[in-house]
């Protein structure tokens, strides 16, 4: 038994929709499991924003809800969001995107660690080749939500969509892949973008990357334009340690990446500013296709979770979540996606018995 903390951690709980209201029930045992395990408190306050209470009453994420989890919480794990009923999910968009907007989680960091050889569907790779964390930009870009419509609806429409790269969210990108490296003692981190097509906002990438490499020498920096950085990824994946790169190659990337080590029901990710309130959440959406039918795999959930314990300095416990998650891949005690035959609570029943076992 550990030594008891000396407060609990505030998390806020938003399941969402679809099978992020399966996941995040299985990550929430997994979690309570962890930190009764290691004498640990957890204060869970949940909040029921998705599609059901928007097509409701209307509201998406509330006006005071960023400065709320500022005040009131640690961290904040969240499932899924996207619904068929909302076309354009626009819910979802104001909820999630909101958040790491409002809540300046610069950071999205999206481990690609392949836990067992079999879960690859690349030929002759085992875990020794595919080890490694896409660093997405996460406030700016294409998802800045800057553009407009003009004549929208006629023959002669005309829409924009403006990709924001400031100096100042390039760099603390780019400076936090650098130190990300530094403290796990990684040695390569390629950056990605598309600045031989786009010869403005990807030329201050550039720019800055020069830079800013300069501060850290005993890391082996390199570039790598987008398309060849997908097909390298695939074709040598054991090449990368960090890669880090804009708002959208990064999305684009981490479900490749996810591919990699076993698909996205495995996939965990941090949206983090450090220092502040951040937030968890698997890679994957909310999959309306295997939605209510208890076979979504939640251990993307669980291992968002592991990474949110050791966001908040509990790395006993982080750790322990991901050993459990190990474990019970070795042992077959899987959902279908990644060829096991169990539910998706049997799985968190199984990862959670495992942590208190431990
Ligand atoms: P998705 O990630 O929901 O699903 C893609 C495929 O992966 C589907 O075949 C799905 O069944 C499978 N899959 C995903 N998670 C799984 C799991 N845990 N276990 C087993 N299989 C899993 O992506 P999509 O279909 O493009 O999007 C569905 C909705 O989710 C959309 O509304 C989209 O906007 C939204 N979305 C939300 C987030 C988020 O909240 N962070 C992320 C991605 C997509
Ligand atoms: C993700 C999702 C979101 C994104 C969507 C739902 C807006 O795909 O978290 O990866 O594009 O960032
Ligand atoms: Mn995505």
């Amino acid at each position: 038994m550990h030594q008891r903390s000396r407060s609990a951690r505030r998390i806020a709980i938003i399941p969402g929709d679809g099978i992020g209201k399966e996941v995040i029930p299985e990550a929430i045992k997994v979690l309570k499991a962890a930190a009764t395990a290691g004498g640990r408190e957890i204060a869970l306050t949940e909040f029921d924003w998705g599609a059901d209470r928007y097509l409701r009453d209307g509201t998406a994420l509330p006006p005071d809800a960023p400065e709320m989890f500022r005040r009131d919480f640690d961290a904040i794990l969240l499932g899924a969001l996207g619904d068929p009923r909302v076309p354009g999910n626009q819910h979802g968009a104001d909820i999630l995107l909101g958040l790491r907007f409002q809540l300046d989680l610069y950071v999205n960091e999206r481990p690609c660690v392949l836990f067992e050889q079999n879960l690859t569907p690349l030929k002759g790779r085992s875990e020794k080749d595919i080890h490694f964390h896409v660093i997405r930009e996460n406030t700016e870009g294409l998802y800045a939500g800057m553009g407009g419509f003009f004549k929208k609806g006629t023959a002669d429409e005309i829409a924009t969509q403006e990709d924001i790269n400031t100096r100042k969210g390039v760099e603390r990108i780019l400076r936090y892949a650098f130190e990300f490296a530094r403290r796990r003692g990684y040695r390569r981190v390629c950056m990605s973008d598309k600045s031989n097509a786009l010869a403005y906002g990807h030329n201050l990438w550039t720019r800055v990357f020069a830079e800013v490499r300069g501060d850290y020498p005993e890391i082996e920096a390199s570039h790598m334009y987008i398309d060849n950085l997908l097909l390298q990824m695939v074709r040598d994946p054991a090449q990368f340690q960090v890669i880090v790169t804009c708002n959208l190659f990064g999305d684009i990337a981490g479900d490749l990446g996810a591919a990699l080590i076993g698909g996205l029901g495995i996939a965990p990710s941090g949206n983090i500013h450090p220092g502040r309130v951040s937030l968890f959440e698997p890679v994957h959406g909310s999959a309306p296709d295997i939605a209510g039918e208890n076979i979504a795999n939640p251990m993307g959930a669980a291992l968002a979770a592991g990474m949110m314990c050791t966001y908040l300095g509990w790395t006993a416990e982080g750790q322990a979540i991901e050993d459990a998650v190990r474990a019970a891949i070795r042992e077959g005690k899987t959902t279908s996606d990644v060829g096991g035959s169990l539910t998706t609570r049997q799985v968190g029943d199984w990862l959670a018995g495992k942590l208190a076992s431990a």
